[in-house]
């Protein structure tokens, strides 16, 4: 079969790089990819928040499945229109994807299907949101309600800073439209793990479990990113855990939205705490995690297409999914400067050097220039390596990274370290 993937980044990447690999598909096409999907799909440059171009590709080159990446074309509506027109999609439509696209909607539906989460209050009004923080204290979280790649979250340790923050996106925009609302959550205290499922009408399947690395600091310190780095399985997610976000996270959300009349086709993404009152969400992604869907993909080994095909055509029931027993790990190579400004255009070598050390390099955030290719976003490359044992992936990424010629990257040190250090039991 020929299958359309929509978005064009690392996460984009692992998918075509899985479904160029995948005995039911044929042809992989990427609109827009990226110099590194180029190896593994043929690009067309459509821009994946683009939706009438988009529209107008789909149309002219008829794939049998449509397998959109990104939250922005999912919450713009893509998938139903691509529905209407009869083509098999990988991904919700408007309505479901509205679980990521606002947070304020989001946690509201939790609240109301009974879902474990943080205690929240939504706010547009400057005043009354200052008025919670004062009275729950710090720490304490403040969030822009819509989407604002995975920027908008605060996690404040003094009422001042929850404080500064509400005022940014309330009264100074900081964040636009994404956050004209806020969402103030009671801070809670755990190990984190992505719980991402297969969802395809009632058929839920969960995925191997992965953990990223949100924060842009060795040892988790300084601010959010969208992902430094990721690796599956994570240890912390043992399966009585599975089956307690199975069926007291995912089930319940899924059946809520089918309720209000939006059925879930593609990936629901929990983003869950373990506290010690047990497994709580801190929020839910309709889409595959970026980077958590670099290592998935490379564990993976059951024909991706397929599944997917199968999902998209409400025919998941009785699909089982095989995994490589070893883990998978994926660090992040960012542009030196992000989350905040650098600079574009800089000359990226080594990368053969790199696959050669035995791991495969994600293209992200980077452009092709007169041959060469050069960082092009915040988050460029995603370095990702299977081994028997953590620690084994970790030291084969690291040794391989020491082969990039790239001196404006930057990455973290210490990617897996939780589960490193339980594997060696401390
Ligand atoms: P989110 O985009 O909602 O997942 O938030 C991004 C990150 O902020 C999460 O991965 C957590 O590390 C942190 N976070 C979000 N909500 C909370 C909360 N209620 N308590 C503690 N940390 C949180
Ligand atoms: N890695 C976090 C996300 O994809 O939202």
């Amino acid at each position: 079969m020929k299958v359309l993937v929509v978005g064009g980044g690392g996460r984009e990447h692992a998918l075509c790089w899985k479904l160029k690999r995948s005995p039911s598909v044929t042809e992989v096409l990427c609109a827009p990819g990226n110099p590194g999907i180029a190896r593994d799909a043929r690009c067309i440059n459509v821009g994946a928040e683009d939706i009438e171009g988009l529209m107008k590709l789909a149309l002219q080159e008829k794939p049998d499945l449509v397998v959109i990446g990104p939250e922005v074309p999912l919450v713009l509506g893509l998938g139903n229109q691509l529905r209407e027109e009869g083509f098999p999609v990988f991904g919700p439509d408007k309505a479901a994807a509205n679980l990521e696209g606002s947070k304020s909607f989001s946690k509201r539906l939790m609240y109301e299907a009974g879902v474990p989460t943080a205690r929240f209050e939504v706010h547009v009004d400057v005043e009354e949101a200052v008025e919670t923080i004062r009275s729950w204290g710090a720490p304490i979280v403040v969030k822009a309600s819509g989407l604002a790649a995975g920027k908008g979250v605060i996690v404040a340790q003094s009422e001042k800073e929850a404080i500064d923050a509400v005022r940014d996106m309330l009264a100074g925009n900081s964040f636009g439209d994404a956050g004209s609302q806020v969402v103030i959550e009671e801070c809670l205290v755990g190990e984190e793990a992505s719980c991402l499922f297969i969802v395809s009408g009632d058929t839920i399947i969960p995925l191997a479990s992965s953990q990223d690395h949100k924060a842009l600091l060795d040892g988790d310190k300084g601010p959010n990113t969208g992902g430094m780095g990721a690796y599956s399985p994570a240890p912390c997610v043992t399966a009585e855990v599975e089956e307690t976000v199975l069926e007291t996270i995912a089930r319940p959300i899924v059946a809520a939205l089918k309720k209000r009349g939006a059925e879930f086709i593609g990936i629901l993404y929990a983003g869950v705490m373990l506290t010690d009152e047990g497994a709580k969400t801190l929020e839910f992604n309709v889409r595959f995690g970026d980077p958590e869907c670099q290592p998935l993909m490379s564990r993976l080994k059951s024909d991706l297409g397929e599944v997917l095909l199968a999902a998209a055509n409400k025919k998941l029931d009785g699909v089982t999914l095989e995994w490589d027993a070893g883990t998978a790990l994926c660090v992040v190579v960012t542009s030196d400067g992000y989350p905040a400004s650098f600079d574009k255009g800089q000359v990226i070598g080594g990368l053969d050097a790199v696959e050669a050390a035995g791991a495969a390099v994600f293209h992200a955030g980077t452009a092709e220039k007169d041959g060469a290719i050069v960082n092009a976003g915040g988050r460029v490359l995603g370095v990702t390596a299977v081994a028997a044992t953590v620690k084994e992936a970790q030291a084969t990424v690291y040794k391989a990274l020491e082969k990039l010629e790239w001196p404006g990257g930057f990455y973290r040190k210490d990617i897996g370290y939780r589960a490193v250090a339980r594997e060696e039991g401390k």
